[in-house]
């Protein structure tokens, strides 16, 4: 038997950084509550919640002393406001992609357009999003509703519309959409919102179902993206979703399996998925080998510009200009460990910034500011250091010997002496 695992099988950026979340918050020894399971995947929730975290389905649920985590849903505007205003300490781990849907479904209204979601609208995501939304909006779950939509609505053809989809929307029925909308509205603006993630991994996913006898399609039954998946490679092949190893069916030998999973999947799963064919079949494929392969990113040396879109405690989200969603982890803003992303930039903020990592699977950009400051600041200490001019700094710690000072994000030594 052939197997063939999915580069783009697993965790996404988004999931991967909300579990994260939970993790981290259970190490610094917090009280944890999420509002809903915070993936579709019942190994992991299960864990979490042996774990002690509690999932509450509205905020008035979190136990007192909880700290409260957003799962990368999102959640409208209104549930924003009651975690504000009860008081309750709160973690945002909301997919920057959706956010992003978030501030188009307002504009849309400040703007005085009609907000056109296609999406599930019984998803989290989806009711998260319509509760940003300021004006009218309308939701399709496909192609034929949204033709419905307009020979119902005729007068919605002529008016200014915002079209945007859910972020795990099925890339072909949005192709599909987009015809509809070209031929039939005269004043449509169109935001490609299906995250690249999902999109690489449905098309991934088709590519090896129509090379592969069987599809083994791995996660949790109540996930979306995961249904998606199956349905996809279920056009070209037998699927079989499964959530844990137990479950795989027997195949016979000679045939080619493919295997991806949905992106709250986690690694661990996928590999005992693999390790029990391996058992089976002798199998020789290394799993590690394709993970790796499959998360590989490159260092490169190449600056861009981005404007700050978003702040959380532990990133800044940054818009570049380019398809994928920029962000900066906290240690790469600033040399200073005591400072806060919100002490270093605030919303809308230009700057230069040094791209560390792409990871053009999950469309991410991981970005350093303390490195270009810091190269500016090497000039600067050079010109200075020429002109033989005083330069002034903060000491941020006292080490043996001296202390360290910083100027300009860097790192300058300044002995006792
Ligand atoms: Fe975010 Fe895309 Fe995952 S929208 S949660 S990175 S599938």
């Amino acid at each position: 038997m052939k197997v063939e695992v999915a580069k783009t099988a697993g965790f996404c950026f988004g999931v991967d950084r909300a579990v994260s979340t939970v993790y981290r918050l259970l190490e610094e020894g917090k009280r944890t509550a999420t509002l809903g399971p915070i993936i579709h995947n019942p190994q992991v929730t299960g864990d979490l919640a042996a774990r002690g975290v509690v999932t509450v389905n509205d905020p008035a649920e979190t136990p007192k002393g909880c700290t409260l985590v957003i799962r990368s849903h999102g959640v409208s505007q209104a549930v924003e406001e009651k975690i504000r205003a009860l008081d309750i300490p709160c973690v945002d781990a909301t997919c920057p992609f959706v956010k992003k849907i978030h501030q188009l479904a307002a504009a849309a209204g400040d703007q005085g357009k009609t907000f056109l979601l296609a999406g599930d609208r019984d998803h989290p995501e989806v009711q998260g999003i319509l509760g940003h939304c300021k004006g009218e909006n309308f939701t399709v779950k496909n192609n034929e509703e949204l033709v419905n939509l307009l020979k119902n609505n005729p007068d919605l053809r002529e008016k200014p519309l915002a079209f945007a989809a859910q972020t795990t929307f099925h890339a072909g029925e949005w192709e599909k959409c987009l015809e509809t909308l070209k031929k039939l509205c005269t004043n449509a603006a169109v935001f490609a919102t299906i995250c690249n993630a999902t999109a690489r991994r449905q098309k991934e996913a088709k590519t090896l179902a129509q090379r592969c006898d069987r599809m083994i399609v791995v996660g949790g039954r109540d996930s979306s993206n995961t249904a998606k998946l199956r349905d996809i490679c279920a056009q070209y092949c037998e699927t079989y979703l499964i959530e844990r190893a137990d479950e795989l069916p027997v195949f016979s030998a000679g045939l080619s399996v493919g295997i991806t999973a949905g992106a709250s999947t986690p690694a661990s799963i996928i590999k005992e998925v693999l390790a029990t064919m391996a058992e089976v079949t002798n199998n020789e494929q290394n799993f590690e080998e394709m993970l790796e392969e499959s998360l590989k990113s490159f260092n490169t040396d190449e600056r861009v510009h981005g404007v700050v879109v978003g702040i959380s405690p532990t990133e800044v989200y940054v818009d570049v200009g380019r398809k994928q969603a920029g962000f900066i982890p906290a240690n790469e803003l600033s040399n200073d460990p005591s400072v806060k992303p919100e002490d270093v930039v605030k919303i809308g903020d230009e700057m230069d910034l040094l791209i560390m990592k792409t990871n053009d699977q999950e469309g991410t950009i991981m970005l350093s500011k303390r490195r270009v400051d810091a190269m500016k600041g090497w000039d600067e200490i050079s010109q200075a250091l020429e002109n033989n001019e005083v330069l002034e700094g903060k000491v941020i710690e006292v080490v043996k010997g001296g202390v360290i000072v910083l100027y300009k994000a860097m790192r300058i030594f300044v002995p006792a002496s």
